[in-house]
């Protein structure tokens, strides 16, 4: 996929979306991070009505609903055919969606799927063109809580098409055809979080809340490797202020507990994404879960963290070397600091000294080390190891 037009077309697209009709209404959902569990980062096309359900059911038993992951996303590969009236239909994975969005609501949960803008989706399924309001209806019929609405075919069959030279063209068709859905799931009168996956292109943070969307993704697509996940963090620090209650930028899916991560980079990629304000949708085998993966997707102190009420996503403070250090302000005045050895040499813990001062901090203070539980003390220029890949996460109540 390419880059579809620099970011100078960003005035073009903010006097588009400040002409437009009335924004959806957020302010039901998405005050905070969406959290949940996501089909496609292990699943992929073998995501089926029995996975989906067993998915529900293990959200509960492992403790994960009450640490608050709460929808439950179908991604791509459910859909079927449209028939004579345009309706779609779902293929045969998912024989009855209306029964299974009943299911996953009567375990306390919400339920989401997966569409795209163009005539079809990236794994080649039935997409939405043309069919925007039916589908959004059907959508709300069903009992669906979450759209995640990608591009892919959008760009060769509308963008390239319709416009092959103007790529200030090729943008405002794109915002349109995002707005469309936003405006049709909002007629729909059900409150539907409205997640845009289109890979942070023509900086869609500067427009895209604008139109009511609850997130969006910021990146191209995550990977179980420490290297793409180091990568996508690396492209979230300046995008700070674009993040809030109600709509936030969106780094990808959960990898925790997939591919060959060491439980070092799991907590890592777990932690710095709660710094970042991230939704927290895990992508894993939850039947097959190992009770280590499960502590770290269930740590309570940085759930908090990530969806800490004032939704201040954390900026990247200041390197040493191969050792980065993250804050984010939270509410009551508190303060997360996380320390993140990005260093791949398994052999070394990269001694370093804190500097509390760039931190903007005065003096010595307490605060609890995330991971082990335990208070510690912090002093300006303090001697801290950590292991390759590995993070410490401290939160400080009170700092001056
Ligand atoms: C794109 C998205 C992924 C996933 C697939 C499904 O690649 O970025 O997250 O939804 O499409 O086909």
């Amino acid at each position: 996929m390419r880059f579809l037009s620099p970011l100078s077309f960003v005035a073009i697209a903010i006097a588009l979306v400040t002409a437009a009709p009335p924004k959806r209404a957020t302010a039901q959902v998405a005050q905070t991070p969406p959290m949940g569990w996501n089909s496609w980062n292990y699943f992929a096309e073998k995501v089926n009505d029995k996975g989906v359900r067993t998915a529900a059911d293990q959200i509960v038993a492992t403790g994960m609903k009450d640490a608050g992951y709460i929808y439950v996303n179908i991604d791509d590969t459910w859909e079927g055919q449209r028939d004579a009236n345009g309706v779609l239909h779902t293929n045969s994975k998912f024989p009855d969606m209306k029964a299974l969005a009943d299911y996953v609501h009567s375990k306390g949960l919400k339920i989401g799927i997966y569409s795209s803008p163009g005539p079809k989706t990236c794994a080649n399924y039935e997409g939405s063109l043309g069919h925007e309001e039916q589908d959004a209806q059907m959508y709300a019929s069903w009992g669906i809580d979450y759209l995640k609405y990608d591009l892919c075919s959008f760009i060769p069959a509308v963008l390239e098409k319709q416009e092959p030279n103007n790529k200030a063209a090729q943008m405002r068709l794109m915002i349109a055809a995002y707005d469309k859905m936003g405006k049709a799931l909002k007629a729909t009168g059900r409150p539907i979080v409205y997640s845009l996956c289109q890979y942070g292109w023509d900086s869609v943070w500067e427009w895209a809340p604008a139109m009511g969307v609850n997130l969006w993704r910021t990146t191209g697509d995550i990977e179980p490797k420490w290297d793409r996940i180091y990568a996508l963090l690396s492209q979230q620090s300046g995008l700070e202020k674009y993040a809030g209650p109600g709509h936030w930028n969106d780094p990808d899916m959960l990898e925790v507990g997939n591919g060959k991560l060491s439980l070092a980079e799991n907590r890592a990629h777990f932690s710095m994404w709660a710094m970042l304000a991230s939704p927290l949708l895990a992508g894993n085998d939850l039947a097959n879960m190992k009770p280590e993966i499960k502590d770290i997707l269930t740590n309570h102190d940085v759930i908090a963290i990530d969806q800490d009420k004032m939704g201040k996503q954390a900026e990247h403070v200041y390197s040493d070397g191969e050792v980065e250090v993250w804050s984010r302000t939270l509410s009551g005045g508190a303060m997360a600091v996380a320390v993140l050895n990005v260093g791949s040499d398994r052999y070394s813990t990269h001694p370093f000294h804190l500097s509390l001062s760039k931190l903007g901090l005065h003096g010595a203070h307490k605060g609890k080390d995330l991971w082990s539980g335990k208070e510690m003390n912090l002093t300006d220029g303090q001697s801290i190891e950590i292991a390759s890949h590995d993070v410490l996460l401290v939160r400080i109540d009170s700092p001056r």
